[in-house]
């Protein structure tokens, strides 16, 4: 055993000092190797990555226009591939908290454009609906009666996260959906960085709103937490496919493990996020719940192979 040990111990040093030797002279790997005939990005990733894109130009526009005053014209016109500007895109009046959260995320908005365009391909800005009375319209339909005075997105901090709530949370399941028909490593490496800033910020909206969950949304009489269910409720109903939009507060057979009440995220029975089609995407943002029928975000539709094939079909 001794003689063993005084054999061993010198291949331990031998072991620790070419280590050393080779941390010291060698350059680290940081990036992972795909085998020789990986293929980066296959035709059927393109189409539904461009889809995507959609929901990346109503959050960049929609974010950038609250936190900033101004749009993707005033920060990278070349993303937007000569699609028109949005429509009653506004500053929003905004307190030093939530300023910073949606610049924030603006410019982060802004970054999933030029990747997303220099990996799949750009399309153009399709033409967005922003303005406060399509927000509005929107809380109506989720309310069933006309709120008044009408809900106005632009109009304070909780408003606007309110109005947020509705926006990145499509992107988040868009992806989840996705995820499995896309086969290129370079996608697949694309839409889990994407899938994993939208659910961050789809996290911050509702922690925002959880956090004021019983406080009554001025001059309405309802609370946050009940804003976030009929929202929820509406894109269910929308999108024909049963729950898979859960509110901040929910009834306990929704919760995690039938547990809990709170509902900071939105997941399902296992607690993993929903996931949605490209068709029932289409049928929450047009707010027509018809994907060949275009409106609300979306007054001329998206752009894209897969948004305009349905609309060739109506
Ligand atoms: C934007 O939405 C509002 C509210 O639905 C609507 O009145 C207006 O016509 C829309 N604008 C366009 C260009 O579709
Ligand atoms: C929660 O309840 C649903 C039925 O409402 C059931 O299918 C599910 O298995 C339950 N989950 C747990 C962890 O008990």
């Amino acid at each position: 055993m001794a003689v063993l040990s005084a054999s061993a111990s010198a291949t331990v040093m031998l072991m620790i000092l070419s280590n050393l030797i080779y941390v010291i002279f060698s350059d680290p790997i940081c990036q992972p190797t795909y085998p020789p005939d990986a293929i980066p990005v296959y035709e059927e990733d393109r189409d539904l990555l461009q889809f995507a894109e959609n929901l990346e130009f109503l959050e960049a526009e929609f974010f950038l226009w609250g936190a900033l005053g101004h749009g993707l014209d005033g920060i990278a016109p070349e993303l937007a591939m000569g699609g028109p500007p949005p429509i009653g895109g506004q500053k929003a009046k905004l307190d030093f908290l939530t300023e910073n959260i949606i610049t924030e995320f603006a410019y982060q908005e802004v970054g999933h454009l030029r990747i997303l365009e220099s990996t799949v391909g750009g399309i153009p800005r399709p033409q967005l609906n922003l303005s406060a009375p399509n927000f509005a319209s929107v809380f109506d339909a989720a309310f069933g009666y006309a709120l008044m005075p009408p809900f106005d997105p632009y109009h304070d901090s909780l408003s606007y996260m309110l109005a947020s709530y509705v926006i990145p949370y499509m992107g988040l399941v868009g992806y989840v959906g996705a995820n499995p028909i896309i086969n290129g490593y370079q996608s697949k490496r694309l839409l889990a960085g994407l899938l994993g800033v939208e659910s961050g910020q789809d996290a911050v909206i509702r922690m925002y709103l959880y956090e004021r969950a019983k406080e009554v949304v001025h001059p309405y009489h309802h609370t946050v937490a009940e804003f976030t269910i009929r929202i929820s409720e509406l894109r269910n109903r929308l999108a024909m496919c049963g729950i898979k939009d859960e509110g901040i507060i929910v009834p306990l057979e929704l919760g995690a493990e039938n547990r809990t009440e709170s509902n900071v995220l939105s997941a399902n029975t296992d607690s993993i996020s929903y996931s949605r089609t490209p068709g029932e995407i289409l049928r929450v943002v047009y707010s027509s719940g018809d994907e060949h029928v275009p409106g609300g975000f979306y007054p001329n539709g998206a752009n894209g192979r897969i948004a305009q094939e349905f609309l060739k079909k109506p």
